[in-house]
């Protein structure tokens, strides 16, 4: 990823100096068809994460307007810092046997998360075209099909990135899917299964000869899973293979992340997933960044505040939803507050301590005590604290982050 006379460091907390081509920007928009992405940025489909709570939550943390984005207030997408929301990946199958209600519960959006996009997951074309159709019926505007899952249960059922072994299977997918919908249709994929057989080149291609609207590449391959750095300079190669828009993706974390790659590959928008639940400023850093060459870093308070919005939509919603039963909707959103505190104190100061104590939380309000405690102690010494090492060190993207995609 070296080149071009700039670096790029992958640690969100240190000063940043780079040496950035002056015209280097994420593009003001991207378009899918007719669907304008404004800002060029895309939040990633993220299972077990992009829910529509931390959808709107994210859209609504990128205002930029204000340094204190009011939660509440209506966002329209030209005001967010964020182009573009992702559902979480669905299965196919699983959504073209499901009765109404329940495919309400897996692909409930609200009318604030426009423009978004639904993904989907399968190997079977038809089943494929059939769940499209459910989710242009649904209001999406645009379908994208999953082709880098790299988890054993997705692969197993040759869907995911089981699928990057077999193109003549992709391109009927492509055909079927196509067919069936007239909102636009996108891919994302991984390089290929492994570096013998890389296949993103003919991939993209074959998108595009099928009438897609636009592809999206994690550059890296399936075996390589997370491991090592994602390889920009595929990106690059996709870009110059194509002309319909590429989105890159891949080991984005802060806005010099963003424009770097952009820098670097040309690629049409930028795709940011773990960057967001740890750093959910993410986007109107990028947005600020580009507008004005700096962008504002969240204080103690900021981020206390952050958290304590993101829980009390989270608990709003478990309230508001009637797909579950009571017990079941507190215990979702108790693992949900867990999972977020865990990976929102990444890198931050005195995080490990307040991760471990976390971990032994049973319900919601003792999660929220925890991080009421950690906040208010740090916000009563009135001073903005220094990482530890052993917090600087988990500014990596943590571990249990690596499930999928
Ligand atoms: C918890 C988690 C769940 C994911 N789920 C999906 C998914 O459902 N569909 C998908 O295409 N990618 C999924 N991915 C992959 C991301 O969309 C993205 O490609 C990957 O994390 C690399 O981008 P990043 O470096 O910005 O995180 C997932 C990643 C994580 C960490």
């Amino acid at each position: 990823m070296a080149g071009k006379g700039f670096t790029v460091k992958k640690d969100w907390d240190n000063p940043k100096v780079y040496a950035m081509p002056a015209e280097a920007r994420v593009p003001a928009e991207m378009r899918l068809g007719p669907v304008v992405v404004a800002p060029a940025t895309v939040l990633a489909p993220m299972a077990g994460v992009t829910d529509t709570v931390f959808r709107r939550f994210i859209r609504h943390a990128s205002l930029f307007t204000t340094s204190a984005p009011d939660l509440d207030a209506p966002v329209t997408n030209a005001q967010s810092g964020c182009g573009l929301l992702m559902t979480e990946f669905t299965s196919a199958d699983g959504l073209s046997r499901m009765r109404e209600t329940k495919r309400q519960r897996y692909l409930t959006f609200y009318d604030d998360e426009h423009p978004i996009g639904a993904q989907l997951f399968g190997a079977n074309p038809e089943t494929l075209a059939d769940a499209a159709r459910i989710v242009q019926e649904t209001g999406f505007d645009l379908v994208d099909l999953n082709l880098g899952c790299p988890a054993k249960r997705v692969v197993g059922s040759n869907g995911g990135s089981g699928l990057l072994r077999d193109l003549p299977r992709i391109e009927e997918i492509f055909r079927a899917v196509r067919k069936s919908v007239t909102i636009p249709f996108t891919v994302k994929f991984r390089l290929g299964w492994n570096d013998n057989d890389i296949v993103c080149l003919d991939l993209a291609r074959m998108a595009e000869a099928e009438g897609l609207n636009g592809v999206a590449l994690h550059a890296r391959t399936r075996e390589q899973g997370y491991s090592g750095q994602a390889r920009w300079e595929w990106i690059a190669r996709v870009k110059q293979s194509v002309g319909i828009p590429v989105i890159g993706n891949g080991d984005i974390r802060t806005p010099e992340d963003a424009v770097a790659m952009v820098a670097e590959t040309g690629c049409d928008a930028v795709m940011i997933g773990r960057a967001a639940p740890a750093n959910p400023w993410i986007f109107r850093q990028i947005a600020q960044y580009t507008a004005t060459g700096s962008y504002e870093r969240p204080t103690v308070d900021d981020r206390y505040r952050m958290i304590r919005a993101y829980f009390q939509m989270l608990l709003d919603e478990a309230e508001a939803s009637k797909d579950l039963p009571k017990a079941a909707r507190l215990g979702e959103t108790s693992g949900k507050m867990k999972q977020f505190a865990t990976w929102f104190t990444h890198g931050v100061a005195g995080g490990a301590k307040l991760r471990a104590a976390i971990y032994h939380a049973r319900t919601g309000p003792e999660v929220l005590a925890q991080v009421d405690a950690f906040f208010n102690a740090q916000l009563a010494s009135g001073v903005e604290p220094e990482a530890a090492p052993e917090d600087k060190a988990a500014a990596e993207f943590p571990e249990d982050m690596q499930e999928c995609g």
